[in-house]
């Protein structure tokens, strides 16, 4: 290839690899590939050669001169040690100034690392969180970039031109320093668990309540999905739920093996809200839900335990409905809530100037939970960008305040029936506990200051307290 002949590049033609090669060549960026096996760059080269200008090379140093400095080369392969690796290789052929893009799901700690040892180098690093599976790759992701301003300057505006866009405006912003991006994309996917299990609660409530067929549910569904809960996810349920078994003709969902994989950015979501100490009830609910579905074990071992005393005897169907409606919409809120205090949270711990009404923004299209519902949320923090939890806007509170009935008897009846509904019932504890007047922590307080000394705080006086407890011999 010529040297300095492409504008950007990318290492890795995998799926997600080629997609973004072809999307960045479709908006007439000269668009460097390359990947370990040269076969598969040839592949893109036959297959889509002509959809725009690719230079292709089969050697690291051919796809590294191939670029007009500074360059941007993107990596996307494995993430881990490959990506680990690639990074390596790539940093010995740039130059000061040069920008490698990791567009992979790389944990944050991770791309921070990556990046404070490429900044010793005068390299830019950018983790980059990509949302939208294959088809968001090629027609329209949404993309969380991470790393220095300075390299956005450069990146951000090809970056822009090939993520999905709403009203015009693209859904890319640059996220904030370092690990940014990672972090809000890892938030991204842990909310997503949390849409799909309040989708599956709903799902599994109307069809026990009401005894309702998959394809019932569909049309409820889609009739849903046309206010307040149209959402990508919700038409992927409507699709799901009537799609007909070839073979059986049976609903397909009831031939799918019941137990949900994971592969992992929902127990980062958690396992580093656990550190910030920041309460995502909903998030977390949604992946212990995914591993108990998969707890074969234990679902073996109890799955001839008592269950229900009381038979379903729903009145009002449609007022069942309704309330199942609104029990989704308010968990949903939560789980939102929660997850941008987490992302809130972070930015204050690493020193991230990070916008939630952007990252609203930005999720509108493009991205698995994109949804209707993401304008709202992005109006809220536009205007409040200090909102201490997205249920202190107005619009958000109004709707859980109206939800709220409704929300109290499903859980209960989710409960009396023997139903689980992990994220229903967490979330509307969540309510309950955040908005309580006295919450039994000063018992905890208590027990703890008892025990071990921990002392506690007064109500009515500053100051630190231990009490001398009454002791029995
Ligand atoms: P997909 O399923 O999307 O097609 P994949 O098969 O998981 O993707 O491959 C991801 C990419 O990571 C591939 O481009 C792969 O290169 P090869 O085609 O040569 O296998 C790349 N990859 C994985 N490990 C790598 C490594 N250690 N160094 C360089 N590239 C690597």
């Amino acid at each position: 290839p010529a040297p300095s002949s492409a504008d950007i590049g990318v290492t890795g033609m995998g799926v997600m690899g080629r997609n973004l090669a072809r999307n960045l060549a479709r908006h007439e960026h000269r668009v460097a590939i390359h990947n370990r096996t040269a076969s598969k760059t040839e592949d893109v080269m036959d297959q889509f050669g002509d959809e725009g200008t690719f230079v292709p090379s089969e050697s690291l140093e051919d796809f590294v001169s191939s670029l007009t400095p500074p360059r941007v080369a993107i990596v996307m392969v494995q993430a881990g040690a490959a990506t680990d690796a690639v990074i390596d290789d790539l940093a010995d052929l740039l130059d000061e100034g040069d920008i490698i893009v990791d567009a992979g799901n790389a944990l944050f700690t991770d791309t921070r690392r990556r990046e404070a040892a490429l900044k010793e180098r005068g390299l830019h690093f950018v983790g980059c969180g990509v949302s939208g599976g294959e088809e968001g790759a090629l027609w329209g992701p949404s993309i969380m970039p991470g790393g220095s301003a300075d390299s956005y300057k450069r990146l951000g505006p090809m970056l822009e031109s090939i993520s999905a866009h709403v009203d015009g405006e693209p859904c890319c912003t640059h996220v904030g320093e370092d690990g940014a991006g990672h972090f809000v994309k890892m938030v991204h996917n842990g909310i997503e668990y949390a849409d799909m299990q309040v989708i599956g609660e709903a799902y599994d409530l109307l069809r026990r309540g009401l005894g309702l067929t998959p394809a019932e549910i569909s049309e409820i569904f889609a009739e849903w999905n046309k206010g307040d809960l149209d959402s990508y996810l919700m038409e992927v349920s409507t699709e799901v739920l009537r799609q007909v078994d070839a073979e059986t003709g049976k609903p397909l969902v009831d031939i799918i093996v019941d137990q949900a994989g994971q592969k992992g950015t929902g127990m980062w979501t958690v396992q580093t809200a656990l550190d910030l100490a920041v309460p995502v009830t909903g998030i977390g609910e949604a992946t212990f839900a995914r591993g108990l579905s998969s707890a074969v074990v234990q679902r073996d071992a109890a799955a001839d335990f008592e269950g229900i005393a009381d038979e379903w005897n729903i009145a009002d169907r449609d007022a069942f409905i309704e309330d199942v409606r609104q029990a989704l919409y308010a968990s949903k809120i939560i789980a939102y809530s929660q997850g941008f205090n987490e992302i809130q949270a972070a930015a204050t711990e690493y020193g991230w100037d990070i916008s939630l009404a952007d990252m609203a923004r930005i999720w509108r299209d493009g991205c698995i939970i994109r949804a209707r519902f993401l304008g709202d949320v992005t109006k809220a923090y536009d205007k409040n960008p200090e909102l201490p939890l997205l249920l202190a806007d107005e619009y958000f509170y109004n709707a859980v305040k109206t939800a709220l009935p409704h929300w109290r008897r499903v859980v209960s009846l989710a409960a009396l029936h023997g139903v689980p509904a992990p994220v229903f019932s967490s979330s509307l504890s969540y309510y309950d506990g955040v908005r309580a007047d006295r919450l039994p922590a000063a018992l905890i307080q208590g027990q703890r200051d008892y025990f071990g000394a921990h002392t506690y705080k007064r109500v009515d006086k500053e100051g630190t307290f231990h009490t001398l407890w009454a002791t029995e011999e």
